[in-house]
């Protein structure tokens, strides 16, 4: 019981809304799409909350609303109605640069796409987000370098996204949401453009950076292999959260089962 009690105690230190072991918390989402012909309720009223260290999977249909959900926990998309909070702070309570700085600092993207800029070499991909958030270029390439290492590719450093395979692009959007050692990666289909092998390894790849790292991975998603290699799925349909399961459900980390 030393982990519960561990985190019992620090969410009484840090206060009300238990902060310290829910890195995300979202109460009361509510997210509308008014096109001016049309309206789309994508998101009807979502509640939802990942621990530090969770690897989650946020499941359903196409067109049930994750993408929005994850712009919206992610900051990239304002809300209607409702609270979201990251590590205890209210995301409609920063000002949009706060907001920014916020997301450059502490949050890694991957997405189905790979946003890899084709004139830029892998390591020069990597270190761009330091550049862009004032690292010395010098401290931005070894960092950079160590990334592309975590994943796999110090040998490819050089190479341009054209001269690399799916599923190794798609590694150096790992490496590049890792650069700046987040708190929290959101991937929204990171398997979506990968055959079922390059999928596999590269959700091996997550669950180890989860477990090593201690990183807290959001997975939007509608392939079942994803789900599978979470602590937790999240049920979505017609814009809200109807259900959920996962063995971290029932016995939380670092609880010995014996
Ligand atoms: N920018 C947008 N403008 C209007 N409607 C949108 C926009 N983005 C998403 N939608 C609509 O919102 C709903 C949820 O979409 P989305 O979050 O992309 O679902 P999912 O990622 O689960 O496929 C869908 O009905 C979609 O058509
Ligand atoms: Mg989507």
């Amino acid at each position: 019981m030393v982990g519960r009690d561990g985190d019992v105690a620090a969410t009484a230190a840090t206060g009300a809304d238990g902060a310290a072991d829910r890195i995300i918390r979202a109460e009361g989402v509510v997210k509308t799409y008014d096109t001016g012909t049309s309206k789309v309720q994508a998101l009807r009223g979502v509640d939802f909350a990942v621990e530090r260290g969770e690897m989650v999977a946020v499941m359903g249909p196409s067109g049930c609303g994750k993408t929005t959900l994850l712009n919206c926990l992610s900051g990239l998309d304002q809300v209607d109605a409702g609270t979201i909070w990251l590590e205890g702070q209210d995301l409609a309570k920063l000002s949009d640069r706060a907001r920014t700085d916020y997301r450059a600092r502490r949050m890694g993207f991957i997405f189905q796409v790979y946003n890899l800029l084709p004139v830029l070499n892998a390591v020069e991909n990597v270190e761009l987000p330091l550049l862009v958030s004032g690292v010395r270029p010098k401290a931005a390439r070894v960092k950079a370098e160590e990334a592309l290492a975590t994943v796999g590719l110090q040998e490819w450093a050089r190479h341009r996204p054209a001269g690399l395979s799916g599923g190794q692009r798609q590694r150096v959007t790992i490496a590049r949401a890792l650069v700046n050692e987040p708190a929290i990666v959101w991937g929204d289909e990171p398997t979506g453009a990968l055959d079922s092998k390059t999928a596999n390894e590269l959700m091996e790849l997550l669950r180890t950076l989860n477990e090593r790292q201690g990183l807290t991975l959001v997975l939007v998603t509608h392939d079942a292999g994803v789900g599978d290699r979470c602590d937790r799925i999240v049920r979505m349909r017609d814009g809200q959260v109807v259900g959920q399961t996962g063995h971290r459900l029932a016995v939380p980390a670092g609880v010995a089962t014996g």
